[in-house]
């Protein structure tokens, strides 16, 4: 009898053209990438029309599928990696990088322990260590990598919580007769610390924000009474999380000075540096990491900052082992897999399966070299310093937050000049901030976001595309001033 072809895979030599059309089609999408809207203006659910709710019954050729992505997914996409693309923290997509995607996709292993994936285990070992030595951190500090750094800080409060109540691991939380634990971090601070206190059993409410200074950092008088409010009324401290680089103005809390309170209250310091820490591989950056060696974990995400692509956070602790002693379980099916003395990553989190994302790494950093890295990073402080001029160069608009790293934030506040609107509150000022950010997006030729400060809206602009030139800059900002005459003359 014939072998029936369509019960295996797609044929050698098939399969060849297919990947040779699909680099074409990689090839030209980055090279054209300008070319497209940065945002969709699609309704919500319009997409989803669009496509057979019906799952396919018979399989489908390749030329039709990606005909498909090219007809109705790119134009139904935010283009995340459009030199235009302002929003968030700029993007990490390079060639290199997606290159690293690309070979790890034949792969396809799992990297749970040494023996399912020696290379891929050994391989996560070796990187994080890179970034550890970049960023300065003394060796008793080893790494995991997660996909996110919202799960990096779930796993490092869940060592905090069982080294504060031992046992918790085998016992739970309930009925034990335990304090109410407190964690401490700034308004600043990234929604992740309540997320983590959520999944922990600690409670959201027990995360206790501080207040932060005139420049976004945390203020640590504030801090330290908070603390000796809840220590009268018999909670106990348990964590502080120090922000270095702050989600909506990349600020940086005062590290040094929260150690102190931590090691005086014998509490659990967490650095994130999700966003901020790469800057530390920069000689100028340096400061970013005074006093980490007294912390006990850090976040840093290389998908933000190091060119990794989507997603990569390392979450560093020191003395691994102790993450290692709250989530080793070996099944006993796995049992025969874990005699070596080597790291089984499953060990370190709770996840099983792991994905080898450790390969997109090495092959980015390999081609940019720490050199490469430092070049662009500085390239994008070079373009913000150029922002920040032309932002002061015109009255308009004042700067609403200092500029630390390449995140500007800023608000057209109208100054001496006639408002085309009939009133000039604050509150109708929010509303006209909000809107030029909308009209902006609404017309797909670049992608801002907007936070609030202190109360007030402000555009913000986040730098970080290797696309992203000097010209499509000036382009955004002309961009950004047209709009802002249609509110206020210029
Ligand atoms: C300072 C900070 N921490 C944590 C996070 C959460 O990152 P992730 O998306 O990797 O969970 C963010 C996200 O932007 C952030 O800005």
């Amino acid at each position: 009898m014939k072998d029936r072809p369509s019960l295996g895979d797609t044929p050698p030599e098939i399969f060849r053209k297919q990947l040779h059309q699909l680099a074409d089609w990689i090839a030209d999408f980055r090279e054209n990438i300008s070319k497209l809207r940065v945002a969709p203006n699609a309704k919500p659910g319009a997409i989803r029309a669009a496509l057979s709710a019906q799952p396919p019954e018979q399989g489908e050729a390749f030329e039709k599928i990606l005909g498909d992505i090219d007809r109705l997914i790119v134009p139904g996409m935010v283009h995340w990696s459009h030199p235009m693309f302002l929003g968030y923290f700029g993007w990490t997509a390079t060639a290199p990088g997606i290159l690293g995607e690309i070979a790890t996709a034949p792969l396809n292993v799992n990297a749970m322990t040494w023996r399912t994936s020696p290379a891929a285990t050994e391989l996560e070992t070796l990187v994080v260590d890179w970034v550890r030595q970049w960023v300065g951190l003394p060796n008793e500090f080893g790494g995991v990598v997660y996909d996110t750094a919202s799960v990096g800080i779930m796993h490092a409060l869940a060592v905090a919580r069982e080294e504060a109540a031992p046992s918790t691991r085998t016992l739970g939380l309930s009925a034990r007769n335990l304090p109410r634990f407190r964690i401490y971090t700034s308004d600043q601070a990234h929604s992740s610390v309540e997320k983590a206190a959520i999944a922990l059993g600690l409670g959201e409410e027990n995360v206790q924000r501080v207040p932060s200074d005139a420049e976004f950092r945390i203020d640590v008088a504030a801090l330290r009474a908070m603390i000796e409010r809840d220590l009268a009324e018999k909670f106990k401290p348990l964590a502080a999380v120090a922000t270095v680089g702050t989600t909506s103005t990349a600020s940086v809390d005062p590290v040094p000075e929260i150690a102190k309170i931590c090691r005086e209250h014998k509490m659990w310091l967490h650095v994130d540096g999700a966003y901020g820490g790469g800057f530390a591989l920069l000689p100028e950056y340096e400061w970013l990491t005074k006093s980490w060696s007294e912390a006990d974990s850090i976040v840093i995400n290389p998908h933000k900052t190091l060119f990794v692509p989507l997603d990569f956070s390392i979450l560093y602790v020191r003395d691994l082992e102790r993450l290692r002693r709250v989530f080793t379980l070996v099944p006993e099916y796995l049992r025969g897999d874990t005699i070596e003395a080597e790291k089984n990553y499953m060990d370190y989190g709770i996840q099983l399966g792991r994905r080898f994302r450790a390969l997109k790494a090495w092959v980015i950093w390999r081609s940019l070299g720490r050199a490469g890295i430092v070049d662009r990073l500085r390239d994008q402080m070079r373009l913000t310093n150029l922002l920040v001029d032309w932002i002061k160069a015109d009255k308009r608009f004042e700067l609403a937050a200092p500029v630390v790293m390449p995140v500007v934030c800023f608000r057209l506040v109208g100054g001496e000049h006639e408002l085309v609107a009939s009133t000039a509150s604050p509150a109708r000022m929010d509303i006209v901030n909000s809107e030029i950010v909308e009209r902006i997006n609404a017309s797909g030729r670049a992608y801002l976001t907007q936070t609030k400060l202190r109360g007030r809206t402000v555009m913000r602009i986040g730098l970080g595309n290797v696309l992203t030139t000097e010209q499509h800059l000036r382009n955004v900002w002309e961009l950004i001033q047209n709009t802002a005459t249609e509110f206020v003359t210029r």
